[in-house]
């Protein structure tokens, strides 16, 4: 009895909790409608999920669970991309959450807030982040003082003019970022009064009044500071200046800096300091490397000099950018030891030269290595490829190295990017990357390396970006290629390959099959230069993962050219340029849908440039010049692009473009009309003409 009693009371407890838990607010879940209905306004269709009673249980709501009030709102991209305009949301809207603590609309298309200073009215909000929407105007965010404000993120808006008079009354901000905007002006005017950022953001914007640092000095709770990136004359060196503050991270790129800032002597807890892009010159002062725990980047500064030494013997830096300078003289033999914890070591533009040093082996770390741009002779040591099991950026391109492209028993199992392109290496494409399974892109252009390829070259199942152009390789284009299913770009050019082309060559499925290749590596340091609509251009980034291109030109192809090859749809440019085809131009080549540049020239191919070919809507070069091909060419749609100068070398074309009619009685298309099945239906029936046409057709055979 006493326990059915207990239990009972213990329903009665347990359902009552669950009220109150359901319980959010009715004031606030409408409030959370008018949101709602606002966002997509007039449709009010983003957020479907939002019903029912228990509003602190929808996606984006945060309540106190104490309280059962909305403590945050946070929600981003919800505001439908194809509406016309922007979303001004009336700031009423969120100041009905008394106890709103943290705002959070990234990515909503927000082009202003309607009634800002509705929002003074939540004395708990702490945060705001509207960063990445299209904010022009200063006063949509003029709330007034906000006391409790800590947190404001304003970056990726377009905010223009002076920097709004009105967000700097809130004093006790501490996270401030206004980067990516268009402000001018000058920077201190308004932050002055901000004595307790911790962090200030206000790079990429177009600040032009110069600026001195001397203005923060009394921000002593600044802890990381980025002003890169604007129009700034900064001044750095004002006598009476002592920083308050211990700075973990700076950043003064592209400020017009002439000097090394001397403050920079001062601080203590720096880990990490960017002075790119200045116009700093001399040595690199070793008190630099030292000053810095973990990153220190100079790349694109006129420094000369040795490579910068450590005082201590040993820097603890993880990464270091020294590119891009006028350093000169040969690394230090001992240069794994001073660095032994790098895990990025980019040096590349300068003058260096000499041997490079064994001692890379110490670098245990090492992910990123870029040394291309430089004057490296001799082999690369064995230390710097036999055990590097961190290693996926190798980049020594544009140096005098000869020997193995890499050395006989490398170890680079973590490899995807090998820039090696331009230096003169002997011997055969390197046996070792064959334990390199990740490579997603290898760059060996014109390094003299010669051999039969089909012989050296293994399967690379991840390889994106194969450049094997302007080498001395022979023998047949390897079947190997068939299998490694990724490949988008491909180039082997200018050597002296022989053979057909592999009729396996629809096996790669990622030249037959629309999808976009998954982990495609979009980061920055992705290049690709290659030749596309017959200009040169350097391809980087995210733009290198929607090329699909072959280049086999200059080579000694023979044979005919495989309908197979004419499958791979999503090919946007094939050049086969410079070979000895022959046969007749695949009517197929019509699937080729996404062909932007075809260049068949120099081969020894014949017949006619089919009608068929007038489907390549996206064709914007031709060439097929200086081959063996005759009758009335196409002359529609993208053809009607193509000038004489596509089709120079071959006697039998005629037609527009060229000056040449075609002779009426054997091509006018009044007589004839080609069917698919390339039989002839004859619409005039006359002996003469027909015996004619056997005669032709005949000696085409
Ligand atoms: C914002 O909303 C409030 C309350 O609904 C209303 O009084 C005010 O007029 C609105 N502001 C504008 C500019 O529409
Ligand atoms: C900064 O504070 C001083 C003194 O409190 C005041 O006179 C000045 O107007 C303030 N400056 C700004 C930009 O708010
Ligand atoms: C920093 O504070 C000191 C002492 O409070 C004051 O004399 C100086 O003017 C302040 N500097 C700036 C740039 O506000
Ligand atoms: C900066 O760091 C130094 C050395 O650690 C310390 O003595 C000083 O108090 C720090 N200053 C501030 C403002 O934190
Ligand atoms: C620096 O290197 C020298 C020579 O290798 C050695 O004698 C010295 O002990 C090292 N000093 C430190 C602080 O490691
Ligand atoms: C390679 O390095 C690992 C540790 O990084 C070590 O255990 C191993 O012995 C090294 N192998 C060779 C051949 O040097
Ligand atoms: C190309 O290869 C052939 C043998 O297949 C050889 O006779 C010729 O000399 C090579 N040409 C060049 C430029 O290496
Ligand atoms: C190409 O694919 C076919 C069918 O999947 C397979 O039989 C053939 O062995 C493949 N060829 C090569 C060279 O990979
Ligand atoms: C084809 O390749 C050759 C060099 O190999 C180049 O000169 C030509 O411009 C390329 N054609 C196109 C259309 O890019
Ligand atoms: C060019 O093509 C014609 C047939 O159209 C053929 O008779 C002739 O032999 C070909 N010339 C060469 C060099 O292949």
């Amino acid at each position: 009895m006493e326990i059915t009693i207990t239990y009972n009371f213990f329903l009665f407890f347990l359902l009552h909790m669950c009220l109150k838990c359901h319980g959010c607010m009715d004031k606030e879940r409408d409030a959370l409608l008018q949101i709602k209905s606002s966002i997509n306004s007039p449709q009010g269709t983003a957020f479907p999920r939002w019903y029912g009673d228990d509003c602190c249980q929808w996606e984006g709501v945060k309540c106190n669970p104490t309280t059962t009030r909305v403590i945050r709102i946070s929600f981003q991209h919800k505001r439908d991309q194809s509406l016309p305009e922007l979303w001004y949301p009336n700031a009423t809207l969120f100041a009905q959450f008394k106890d709103l603590q943290e705002l959070e609309l990234p990515g909503n298309q927000i082009g202003g807030l309607i009634s800002p200073n509705e929002l003074a009215r939540l004395k708990q909000l702490q945060k705001i982040d509207v960063h990445n929407n299209s904010i022009e105007v200063g006063s949509h965010l003029c709330w007034g003082k906000i006391p409790s404000l800590h947190f404001l993120d304003l970056s990726r808006n377009k905010l223009q003019g002076n920097i709004p008079k009105c967000l700097c009354e809130n004093l006790h901000v501490k996270e401030l970022s206004l980067s990516n905007n268009f402000l001018i002006g000058n920077i201190d005017a308004c932050l002055r009064n901000m004595t307790s950022l911790e962090y200030l953001n206000l790079s990429h914007n177009s600040f032009n009044a110069s600026f001195s640092l001397s203005h923060f000095a009394n921000f002593s709770r600044l802890s990381y500071l980025d002003i890169s990136w604007n129009s700034l004359e900064i001044e750095t060196e004002s006598i009476t200046w002592i920083p308050s503050f211990n700075l973990s991270v700076l950043n003064l790129a592209a400020c017009n800096l002439k000097i090394i800032p001397s403050f920079i002597s001062s601080q203590r807890h720096l880990e990490s300091l960017d002075l790119s892009y200045n116009a700093l010159a001399g040595k690199i002062p070793s008190r630099v490397l030292d000053n810095v725990s973990k990153e220190l980047q100079l790349r694109g500064n006129v420094f000369i000099g040795p490579f910068p030494k450590p005082f201590q013997n040993s820097s603890q830096l993880n990464g270091l950018d020294i590119s891009d300078n006028c350093l000169s003289g040969s690394f230090p033999e001992d240069l794994g030891l001073n660095f032994p914890e790098l895990h990025y070591l980019n040096a590349s533009w300068n003058n260096f030269s000499g041997r490079l040093p064994p001692s890379f082996v110490a670098m245990k770390q090492l992910l990123f290595l870029e040394l291309s741009g430089n004057q490296f002779h001799g082999e690369i040591p064995y230390g710097m490829t036999s055990n590097m099991s961190s290693l996926e950026y190798l980049g020594l391109s544009q140096n005098n190295l000869t020997g193995d492209a890499l050395p006989e028993n490398s170890s680079l199992p973590k490899l995807r990017w090998l820039y090696l392109h331009r230096n003169h290496f002997t011997g055969n494409f390197p046996d070792s990357l064959s334990k390199s399974m990740d490579l997603l892109l290898a760059d060996i252009r014109e390094t003299d390396m010669s051999g039969e390829l089909s012989s050296y070259l293994h399967v690379l199942p991840q390889i994106r970006v194969l450049l094997l152009g302007g080498n001395n390789f022979e023998g047949q284009i390897p079947q190997q290629l068939c299998q490694m299913r990724h490949l988008q770009i491909l180039d082997l050019s200018r050597n002296n390959l022989s053979g057909g082309i592999p009729k396996c060559i629809d096996n790669i499925t990622s030249w037959t099959n629309e999808k976009p290749s998954l982990n495609f590596p979009r980061e920055p340091w992705t290049t690709v230069e290659l030749n596309f609509k017959g200009w040169s251009y350097t391809f980087s980034g995210s733009h290198v993962s929607h090329l699909y291109a072959i280049d086999i030109s200059f080579n000694r192809l023979t044979g005919t050219i495989a309908v197979q090859m004419t499958q791979l749809d999503v090919i946007r440019s094939l050049n086969l340029s410079n070979n000895l085809l022959t046969g007749q131009i695949p009517v197929t080549f019509e699937k080729m849908i996404s062909l932007e540049s075809l260049d068949l020239s120099r081969n020894i191919l014949s017949g006619k440039v089919s009608q068929e070919l007038q489907t390549l809507t996206f064709l914007v070069v031709l060439n097929v010049s200086f081959n063996n091909l005759s009758g009335r060419l196409p002359f529609e749609r993208q053809f009607a692009t193509f000038d004489e100068s596509s089709y120079l070398g071959n006697p039998g074309l005629c037609g527009r473009p060229l000056d040449k009619e075609c002779d009426e009685v054997l091509e006018g298309p009044f007589f004839l009309l080609p069917n698919k099945d390339t039989t002839y239906t004859l619409l005039l029936p006359s002996l003469c003409a027909s015996f004619f046409l056997c005669l032709e057709q005949n000696a085409r055979v």
